[in-house]
C-alpha cells in the first residue's frame, strides 16, 4: 500500500494551517523522538465518528464497519480488542505530555444511496460529500461503494485524510477530519485489499480468508484504520508522521503490510484463526465481529507494534 494522502488532502491541511489560528496547545518540537513529531496537537476529547455511505452498501457490509468504528472505545472481553488497538495510540500521547483524553463514538449515519454526484468522483467532490456529517469537531468517514471511481484511487492509493474547514465561531472557523476510503472489490483489490486478495506488486502468496467474509468491506476496515490512526496522530499537518508532509509516512502507514509477529513482504505476519470460519484476524470487536487492524508505530522506538 503506497500513500494515503491525496495532494488535494494536503493542500487544505497547509491553507489551514496558514490562514487559521489553532486554539490549541502545541507542544514544543522535541527531536529526540525516533518517530518525527513535529510539535503540533493531537486530537482530543470527544470527538463522534459519522459515517456517510455513497453509493450501494448493504446493511451486513454496513453492519462491518459500523461495529469496528463502536467497537473502538468498548473493550470486549475477548482480547486483543478493537479498543486495545486503538489505545497504541496512547504512546503518542505519552511522549508529548498533551493529556489522551479521546474518546471516538459512533455519530451517525448518512446514505446516499443514489449517487448524488454520479459515478465517477473528483478530490473535490470527496470533501463536498464528507461534509454531509457535519462540520463542527468531528470526524466524517466518506465510503464509496465497488462502482465508484475516485481520483487517484487504486493508482497508488486506497483512501485519504484531510483537514476542512465549518462555519466561523467568534474568530475561527470550525474545523473538522475527513477520511475517504473507497470500496477495492473490483477496482483494485490486490492493492487495498491485500492481504484477503493476491497482491497486484508484491509475492504471490495466497490470500487469506478475511474475517467478515466480504474481502472489499474487510479491506476498507483495514484502510479505515490506518487513516484513524493518522487522523488521530497527525491532524493537523505538524503532529506525527515521517517523511515529507505532503507525503508522509504516519502512525500506521508507515508500517505497510505488517498485521501480526514475524511478518515481511507477501506475510501478513503470524495471525489468530477463526475455527469456525478459517477466517484470519486479530482483534475482536462488539456483536462477536472480528477484525484485521493494521500494526501502529511505537512512537518511542520507531517499531511496528501488533496486536499478537
Ligand atoms: C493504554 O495504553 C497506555 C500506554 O501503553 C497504558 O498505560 C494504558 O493502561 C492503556 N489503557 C488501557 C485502557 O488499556
Ligand atoms: C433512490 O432511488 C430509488 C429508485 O429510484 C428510490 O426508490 C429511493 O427512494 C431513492 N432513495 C433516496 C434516498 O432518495
Amino acid at each position: 500500500m503506497a500513500s494515503f494522502h491525496s495532494s488535494h488532502g494536503l493542500l487544505l491541511i497547509v491553507v489551514l494551517i496558514s490562514s487559521l489560528q489553532f486554539n490549541l496547545k502545541a507542544e514544543p518540537v522535541k527531536e529526540l523522538f525516533p518517530f518525527p513529531y513535529h510539535g503540533g496537537p493531537l486530537l482530543s476529547g470527544n470527538i463522534p465518528v459519522n459515517l456517510i455511505w455513497y453509493g450501494q452498501f448493504s446493511p451486513t457490509q454496513r453492519a462491518i464497519v459500523l461495529d469496528f468504528i463502536a467497537s473502538l472505545s468498548k473493550p470486549t472481553a475477548e482480547q486483543p480488542s478493537v479498543a486495545s488497538w486503538m489505545n497504541l495510540t496512547a504512546k503518542f500521547y505519552q511522549v508529548t505530555t498533551i493529556p489522551d483524553s479521546l474518546v471516538l463514538s459512533l455519530g451517525k449515519e448518512v446514505l446516499d444511496e443514489n449517487y448524488s454526484l454520479g459515478k465517477s468522483l473528483t478530490s473535490a467532490q470527496l470533501y463536498k460529500l464528507a461534509k454531509k456529517g457535519g462540520e463542527d469537531n468531528l470526524i466524517n468517514v466518506l465510503l464509496t461503494s465497488a462502482d465508484v471511481t475516485v481520483e487517484g484511487f487504486c493508482q497508488g492509493r486506497c483512501g485519504t485524510h484531510a483537514l476542512g474547514t465549518g462555519p466561523m465561531h467568534g474568530n475561527t472557523n470550525s474545523k473538522f477530519n475527513y477520511i475517504w476510503v473507497g470500496n477495492s472489490e473490483i477496482q483494485c483489490p490486490g492493492l487495498c485489499a491485500w492481504p484477503f486478495h493476491e497482491s497486484i506488486n508484491g509475492p504471490k502468496t495466497p490470500p487469506l480468508k478475511a474475517p467478515n467474509g466480504d474481502f472489499g468491506l474487510d479491506g476498507m476496515v483495514i484502510n479505515v484504520a490506518s487513516l484513524l490512526a493518522g487522523t488521530v496522530t497527525n491532524p493537523f499537518g505538524n503532529g506525527f508522521f515521517q517523511g515529507p508532509q505532503e507525503a508522509p509516512l504516519e502512525a500506521s502507514t508507515a508500517c505497510p503490510g505488517v498485521f501480526g509477529k514475524g511478518a515481511y513482504p507477501g506475510f501478513a505476519g503470524t495471525l489468530l484463526v477463526d475455527s469456525k470460519t478459517g477466517a484470519s484476524y486479530n482483534a475482536n470487536g462488539i456483536n462477536g465481529k472480528k477484525y484485521l487492524l493494521p500494526a501502529m508505530m511505537d512512537p518511542e522506538t520507531s517499531t511496528c507494534t501488533t496486536l499478537v
